[in-house]
């Protein structure tokens, strides 16, 4: 900035089909920003094509690199959660990669002023359009000292209710209404009186020079300046749940013990093993006597059956989460709390004495926290006996910190601590990394590293690129370095937010990866400068030769985060993009085993999207030899656990359960055996096993899960096994590999070896952490693309449906 005097800005917006794109002049003594190059334009469902492209043009426009830029402003929405991803997850990648402060702003206070600046006054209604028959009303008061928000919160409405409380207003007669919402609910609008009210077409929409006035008005010059922007701390306004949570929530907001049983299997069987649900009716007596027995010896009173039910039922203005753990058919444990307000008060957690010490308080408070932020809730409180120390150091483990205290509360000399901590609270989900979701403020931009000309020239030789992938839930960052050596490799997963609806929420994961990307990114960031044993601070983007993605094949919402994300940063750091096909990174993963491994080969892809046999003929070169006709392997292994009530995802659960088991215990079909092709089909295999578990329930029986596991995995196995000797027997090929989540079952592992090996075929096996999904295969193939200069163009967008 010029001496705190003028700040040059970008703009961008992408929630409505409106891309902004602009750069901007802010000078201390004028009040209205000064724009230097405008790209806003209409551009329907290609944000993620033309945003970055647009971007370069604006700044040669304006005359300007990222050097003269001292930020970026973005419209955090509401509007379309895609859109919105694109612009945050864009805006994110420029200011990771040019170092510089992101500021978010109101996409519809953006809309407002933009009516502002072209001269309308008066009472605004800015109705933008939230899809699905609902729109996203927002009330501003325009006069000549500028635009004042008439409401707090964003909020999302059914288009005829919103048009009722408008029409409702005192100042109905006088309301100007604008919004692209009324691109589909104009009529609405007109029946309820305001026909003559719209303001021109052209303004329905948010434009850069409104982000840019909004930034000013809400936030100020100076915020530019205040060292603490940090891209991580951007985040969506969505003002409404995933489909999936809504649908928790309403179940949520019901009298539990109406709701089927939590897994929609057999009970019986959902008692086996250790697992976490929802607090049902029949849950109450034994909850009573698990709290008498934990609370036996203290001095405050225990809840009873009666007192769980009642929580149980509705509690319209203090919503209640309560969440149990059954082992061995008992229940073991329980946790519940209460709304209030915004904070969730825990009211009561105890674990079997049996069962302590192995998480399972942790399980269930991870639970409750998170249905306690699905219904608005920032921070948690509960009490304590100050004596019981096993608590509060799981606690204070937790994030919780004492704010109070009551003296003699629990008896004589006995103390009730009341702790408080903000939500999301410190779950060991993945223990490497620092928390990415943190709100509390970290220093932005940060401090520019200083190498010697030794450090700046070993860099410089070792081109180390940075891989990203988000193409389902598992948020991950590698970088490696030109010969192959692996400096970072950071996973952050998303498994327990998918868990509980038994399977990967598309929305859910694109979320997810918004939130944690930049705090993976730095993660990895500072593993590598650490491997690199670099003194003169962390590495940045810079630094780098390349950055690569995942395009695809996997959820479009999820893979969009990561692409958008990569291409920012390539732009904002001047360093090459390469996209990676997810897919050629499962087969790569070998490498990372073994190196020199050369085609041709057999490669067996198993994974939970996709079954496929490919003959690698050369790099690059794959003959699909056959695929799947119906449910991929690890799917079947997901449903065939959901079935059982096991858990998400089902692949490690099975395995374990398989280790004691016989294999030969239940003959399972093997579908396709004899076929003579290379094609699989595995819905047979699962049908099968599921009336094998409702004849045994119906006849009384009681599962011998290990050895239905065992067996159920053999009949998958030996279908992989014969169609892959078949492929090799095909090829005449010496060397055989395989790739994907299945891949990580240590028997499918160890028969192929010995199976294969015996026929004197070389079997090569990625390391097991790298076959489900990460960054190192995807930095493994992007590192030969970075040595053939293969690179990409910044206006490639994710592509779910790629193939091999
Ligand atoms: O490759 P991946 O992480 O994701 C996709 O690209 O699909 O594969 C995930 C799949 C899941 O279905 C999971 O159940 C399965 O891999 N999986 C396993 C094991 N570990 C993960 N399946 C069998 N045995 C395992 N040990
Ligand atoms: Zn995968």
């Amino acid at each position: 900035m010029d001496q705190d005097r003028i700040a040059r800005v970008v703009a961008i917006d992408t929630a409505t089909d409106m891309l902004c794109c602009s750069v901007a002049q802010i000078e201390r003594t004028e009040p209205e920003p000064l724009m230097l190059a405008v790209g806003d334009h209409a551009c329907r469902r290609r944000a993620n094509v033309e945003l970055i492209h647009t971007l370069e043009d604006v700044l040669v426009q304006a005359n300007c690199t990222f050097d003269d830029i001292d930020g970026i402003l973005v419209g955090r929405g509401p509007g379309s959660f895609t859109g919105v991803r694109i612009g945050i997850s864009s805006a994110k990648g420029l200011a990771v990669g040019a170092n510089l402060p992101l500021l978010g702003v109101s996409t519809l206070a953006a809309t407002a002023w933009s009516a502002w600046s072209s001269g309308v006054r008066g009472l605004v209604g800015v109705a933008a359009d939230a899809m699905r028959g609902e729109l996203y009303p927002a009330l501003f008061r325009l006069d000549d000292t500028g635009v004042q928000r008439l409401f707090e919160r964003e909020s999302v409405m059914k288009a005829a209710q919103a048009v009722e409380a408008w029409a409702a207003l005192s100042e109905a007669h006088e309301l100007l209404i604008t919004g692209d919402g009324l691109l589909r609910h104009q009529s609405l609008f007109e029946q309820a009186g305001f026909a003559e009210q719209f303001l021109e077409t052209d303004l329905w929409w948010p434009t850069g020079e409104g982000l840019v006035c909004t930034f000013l008005a809400d936030q100020g010059l100076d915020a530019l300046s205040s060292g603490v922007n940090d891209p991580a701390a951007v985040l969506p306004v969505y003002t409404r749940l995933s489909d999936a949570e809504e649908n928790e929530r309403r179940r949520l907001g019901q009298p539990m013990g109406e709701v089927p049983g939590a897994t929609g299997v057999a009970e019986e069987l959902a008692g086996r093993h250790l697992q976490v649900r929802p607090m049902a009716a029949s849950d109450a007596e034994a909850a009573a006597c698990l709290d008498q027995a934990a609370f036996a010896d203290a001095s405050h009173s225990s809840w009873t059956a009666p007192q769980f039910l009642s929580e149980l039922a509705e509690h319209a203005n203090s919503p209640r989460s309560w969440w149990v753990a059954h082992d061995d058919g008992e229940l073991i444990g329980l946790a519940g709390g209460m709304v209030v307000e915004a904070e969730l008060e825990i009211l009561d957690v105890v674990v079997r004495l049996s069962h302590r010490r192995q998480g399972v308080a942790r399980r269930l408070l991870a639970q409750v926290s998170y249905d306690a932020q699905m219904l608005g809730c920032t921070t948690a409180s509960l009490e304590v006996d100050a004596n019981n120390t096993d608590a509060t150091a799981l606690y204070a483990s937790l994030g919780f910190k004492e704010v109070g205290r009551r003296p003699n509360y629990y008896g004589q000399a006995s103390d009730a601590l009341i702790m408080r901590a903000s939500l999301p609270l410190r779950l060991p989900v993945n223990s490497e990394l620092p928390e990415p979701t943190a709100t509390q403020m970290r220093p932005w931009p940060r401090r520019r590293p200083k190498r010697s000309c030794e450090e700046a020239a070993e860099l410089s030789r070792r081109r180390l690129t940075l891989a990203i992938e988000s193409s389902c839930d598992e948020t991950a960052v590698a970088i490696i370095d030109v010969d192959g050596k692996l400096l970072a490799n950071q996973v952050s997963t998303q498994i327990d937010f998918h868990a509980r609806f038994g399977g990967v929420v598309p929305e859910i994961a694109s979320r997810k990866h918004v939130e944690v990307m930049v705090g993976v990114v730095d993660a990895a960031l500072e593993e590598a400068t650490a491997a690199l044993g670099l003194d003169g601070g962390v590495l940045e983007p810079s630094e780098l030769a390349a950055v690569s993605v995942t395009q695809g094949p996997g959820l479009v919402g999820a893979l969009v985060v990561g692409v958008a994300f990569a291409k920012g940063l390539s732009l904002a750091a001047k360093i090459p993009l390469i996209v990676v096909n997810h897919l050629e990174g499962h087969l790569f993963a070998n490498l990372l085993t073994e190196p020199d491994l050369k085609p041709p080969f057999i490669f067996t892809l198993v994974s939970g999207g996709h079954t496929m046999l490919v003959h690698v003929r050369a790099w690059g070169d794959y003959e699909v030899l056959g695929e799947t006709l119906d449910d991929a392997v690890g799917e079947t292994f997901d449903k065939v656990a959901k079935a059982l009530g096991l858990g998400y995802p089902g692949g490690p659960i099975i395995s374990r359960l398989a280790e004691t088991g016989n294999p030969r215990a239940i003959d399972f079909p093997r579908a396709m055996m004899h076929s003579h092709d290379f094609r699989f089909s595995l819905s047979g295999l699962k049908t099968a096993v599921v009336t094998y578990i409702e004849q045994e329930v119906a006849a009384g029986r009681t599962l011998n899960l290990h050895d239905l596991a065992a067996s159920f995995e053999a009949a998958v196995f030996d279908v992989q096994f014969k169609k892959a000797w078949e492929a090799i027997k095909l090829t005449g090929v010496q060397d055989y590999c395989l790739g994907g989540g299945v891949a990580a079952n240590p028997h499918l592992r160890q028969m192929l070896t010995e199976k294969l090996g015996r026929r004197g075929i070389r079997v090569i096996l990625p390391p097991q952490g790298a076959c489900t999904d990460n960054a190192a295969m995807i930095a493994e193939v992007a590192r030969r693309k970075l040595e053939r200069g293969e690179f990409a163009s910044l206006d490639v967008d994710a592509d779910p449906n790629m193939t091999l």
